[in-house]
């Protein structure tokens, strides 16, 4: 009883356990987010002010507490995970033809897909220079990589759009490159900025890689259940975008023709005009497809509490079961 009251710290503490060292991460970006024209760091300082819930700094941070206090190098690489993510935003937005990101208009939607993509570009580099300067060809290795397997992600998903025969397997690939892959460098990261072995390192890592997949899991699943308000991008954005996700493919193993059709409608028109979005929720509750979605989210929230708990005991531990948790409880 009592060891789970200790263990049961909310995210919001979790968030304020690092909140001085994030202050100190936002004026880095700030600050980082300066070019010598001016049409790119106004997009940057948008980008900024748009906000976002900053999970990828916090988990470095935290990460890095675990096995020491939190340094230069520690707040540096939070400031360049947050950057290098913004950057993949930025061209997803454009990939996507999207037009809401953080409750505001896209950049793309501001400033056309030409500046957009030349932003995108510009914060990877400057990412990368801040990242530089720490003169460690170990870190430099794991972004490099690691940026490299999000575009190939992007890349994937960009050739299987439209396509209505996605395995779970497949989605499961994708899933893992443009989103766990980020989460488990963070950590990883962190433990390098704190000197950590690389055994630890590699714990980190697949601690982080199972919350990244359930943290896509469930931001595939709030695509259908939450609102534009909440989100800060429309609901059903991911099939009208010609993405078919986990909810749905558990629901097509056993959909009949007709409702087949009707999600390849949605898919071709690229709208919900002929087929209602209430019609595919319809499909998803009869087929149990969120329910199944949400349970083969917590087996991967389940298997990163497991590895938390093989961490050293200590307030940085303990706060990241806390963000496994707003990882899984999250509505935004
Ligand atoms: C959005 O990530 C991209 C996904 C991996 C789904 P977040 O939901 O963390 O975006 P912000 O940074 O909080 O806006
Ligand atoms: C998220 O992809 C972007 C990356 C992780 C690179 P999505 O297209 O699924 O995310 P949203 O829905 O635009 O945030
Ligand atoms: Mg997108
Ligand atoms: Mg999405």
């Amino acid at each position: 009883m009592f060891s789970k009251i200790r263990q049961s710290i909310t995210a919001r503490e979790a968030f304020e356990l690092v909140q001085a060292d994030l202050e100190v991460v936002e004026q880095e970006i700030s600050v980082e987010s300066v070019a010598s024209g001016e049409a790119i760091t106004t997009i940057n300082h948008y980008l900024q002010a748009g906000g976002g819930k900053r999970l990828r700094p916090a988990l470095l941070l935290l990460c890095s507490r675990m096995f020491g206090a939190a340094n230069d190098c520690a707040r540096r690489l939070a400031a360049v995970v947050e950057m290098i993510h913004t950057a993949t935003l930025v061209h997803d937005d454009v990939i996507d033809l999207a037009k809401t990101r953080r409750g505001r208009p896209s950049t793309n939607v501001i400033w056309g897909n030409h500046m957009s993509v030349l932003a995108g570009d510009w914060l990877y580099m400057q990412a990368f220079q801040v990242a530089l300067r720490e003169r460690n060809f170990h870190l430099l290795d794991v972004l490099i990589s690691l940026t490299q397997m999000m575009v190939e992600g992007e890349l994937l998903q960009f050739e299987r759009l439209h396509r209505i025969d996605v395995s779970e397997a497949d989605y499961m690939e994708l899933v893992d490159r443009k989103t766990a892959s980020l989460f488990s460098a963070c950590a990883r990261l962190g433990g390098i900025a704190a000197g950590v072995e690389e055994t630890v390192e590699a714990q980190l890592s697949e601690f982080a890689w199972n919350l990244g997949m359930a943290f896509q899991l469930v931001d595939d699943i709030l695509d259908f259940t939450s609102t534009e308000k909440i989100l800060g991008k429309p609901a059903g954005n991911d099939l009208r975008e010609g993405k078919v996700t986990l909810p749905l493919i558990y629901a097509l193993e056993h959909a009949s023709a007709e409702e087949q059709r009707m999600v390849e409608t949605v898919i071709n028109d690229a709208s919900y005009e002929n087929v209602p979005f209430m019609r595919i929720l319809q499909i998803l509750e009869r087929q149990g497809a969120i329910q199944r979605a949400y349970e083969r989210a917590h087996t991967f929230t389940e298997k990163s509490r497991t590895l938390i708990a093989e961490f050293p005991e200590s307030p940085a531990q303990r706060a990241l079961y806390g963000i496994v948790e707003l990882v899984t409880e999250r509505n935004s």
